[in-house]
């Protein structure tokens, strides 16, 4: 018997018999990949735990066979970090999907890792309040996930990502332990804020199975334009003007010209004439003529830049027509290269157009087409690699390992949003320098002396 198979016949007998995935190849494959393009990497076993004991009780037998345990969310990472690469046991966290409270008048929610982000959103304004996180799955994502990434979205520039709204959790740590950490009041500064660091360290610290998520009134008022640009340089430019007069929208989301192309093509003639660029711009408040002043004041001080008029939504379908142009910007890429590998990097605001100009020099000296887009107001964008054939693979490696540099050279990261995982995991050092890396080896060391959680992810050579 292999140590997988062994610890696999001991959780057959430790949990109930509905819980565990085993020996059934089609029924594991889809808990063995994700939104990364990484390939496929099923687990031995797959446990869909429901309660903090279950998942002691894996570590407890992972442990004692040493295999390898990996929390499992919804699959739709886009770094490979729910991949099983060494095998061992997937922890699916799918069936802990509970929202457990909502308290208005504490603004907190208590949910268990399960719960799809969109669902909590709609829960908690049905009772007027705001989750802001929107990472751009929020339809199929997860709490768990988005805490595992500290997952961001459009909304980032004015509310900030999920690190911000995270109270407290409650984390099993490989060593047995389940740990309530954090709190449930707004503030609170006793110990080390160990939420802090469990939320984006990628599962490999702990596996959370209750969230305390902080809430916000809701906005009552949305205000949402598009304005065409001649270039990315310029919306970049406007970008800067926008946010140094001290207007920050609650979204200011960029597409550059391979990406307003691919939109043009479903649609031609939606954009001018010798149109390079868009910026979706979206302001929020309670008072609506606040609202559309705030757009106002952002189209005033794009007009230099602009092509053409700023289109401001007038009602709901209109605002919904210009988010669909963002939101379906996969498929339409998709569209005109079947394949592409799409990266996160940050770069400070100010780098920009550079960063833009040096992914597609990435790509062009290769052959490749680049279209970059996504959250320009804090300087996180998706350069996205096109190709059409497995064949073009390594050219299109060598073009994310030139953008991933390029983002640290202009003083950077490899990662705003999606986390390193196994896809970024050779990149950490260049960012982060061999001290900091070996502080961090450390640090998963004292919550998982064994190694069992999660190996091969973040750190360079597993
Ligand atoms: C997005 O902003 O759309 C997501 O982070 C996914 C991506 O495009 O890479
Ligand atoms: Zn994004």
């Amino acid at each position: 018997m292999t140590p997988a198979e062994a610890a696999v016949a001991e959780l057959r007998g430790a949990l109930p018999a509905d819980r565990l995935i085993a020996g059934d190849a089609d029924g594991l494959e889809p808990y063995g990949r994700d939104e990364s393009d990484l390939g496929l990497f099923p687990p031995d076993a797959v446990v869909r735990v429901r309660t903090a004991e279950e998942v002691r009780t894996v570590f407890a037998v992972a442990t004692r066979h040493r295999v390898p345990v990996v929390p499992i969310g919804a699959r739709s990472g886009k770094s490979g970090g729910s991949l099983a690469v060494r095998g061992g046991i997937g922890v699916s966290l799918e069936r802990m999907d509970r929202i457990l409270e909502i308290r208005p008048e504490d603004l907190t929610a208590r949910v268990e890792p399960g719960v799809i982000t969109g669902r909590l959103q709609e829960a908690v304004e049905a009772h007027g309040l705001f989750y802001p996180p929107d990472p751009n799955s929020l339809d199929l994502c997860t709490l768990g996930g988005n805490v595992a990434e500290n997952a961001g979205g459009p909304r980032a520039l004015r509310y900030g990502v999920t690190r911000e709204y995270v109270l407290g959790v409650t984390a099993v740590i490989p060593t047995g332990e389940i740990l309530r950490l954090g709190r449930r009041t707004i503030k609170g500064v006793a110990g080390y804020d160990l939420t802090a660091l469990l939320v984006g360290s990628e599962g490999t610290l702990g596996i959370v199975t209750e969230i305390t998520l902080k809430l916000l009134p809701r906005p009552r008022h949305v205000g949402t334009a598009l304005v065409v640009f001649g270039s990315v340089g310029d919306a970049a430019r406007a970008v800067s003007r926008v946010l140094a007069q001290g207007v920050i929208p609650r979204c200011l989301e960029l597409l550059d010209d391979v990406s307003l192309a691919a939109v043009a093509r479903t649609a031609p003639g939606r954009f001018p004439a010798g149109a390079g660029a868009l910026l979706l711009v979206e302001t929020d408040g309670n008072d609506p003529d606040q609202v559309l002043g705030e757009i106002a004041r952002v189209a005033d001080l794009v007009s230099a830049e602009a092509r053409g008029e700023v289109l401001v939504a007038q009602d709901e379908a209109q605002r919904r027509e210009i988010w669909e142009i963002r939101k379906y910007l996969s498929v339409n890429l998709r569209a005109v290269h079947p394949l592409k590998l799409s990266e996160d990097v940050a770069v400070p605001r100010s780098a920009i157009p550079a960063l833009v100009e040096r992914a597609k020099a990435a790509g062009a000296g290769r052959g490749l087409a680049v279209a970059t887009y996504g959250h320009a107001g804090d300087g996180n964008l998706h350069c996205n690699v096109l190709y059409d054939t497995p064949a073009e693979r390594p050219a299109v490696d060598a073009a994310v390992a030139e953008i991933l540099r390029a983002a640290v050279d202009l003083g950077g990261t490899i990662t705003g949003e999606h986390g390193v995982g196994l896809a970024k995991r050779d990149f950490l050092e260049y960012e982060q320098g061999p001290e900091v890396l070996a502080l961090e080896r450390r640090i998963k060391a004292v919550f998982d002396p064994l190694g069992i959680l999660n190996p091969g992810k973040i750190f360079p050579g597993g």
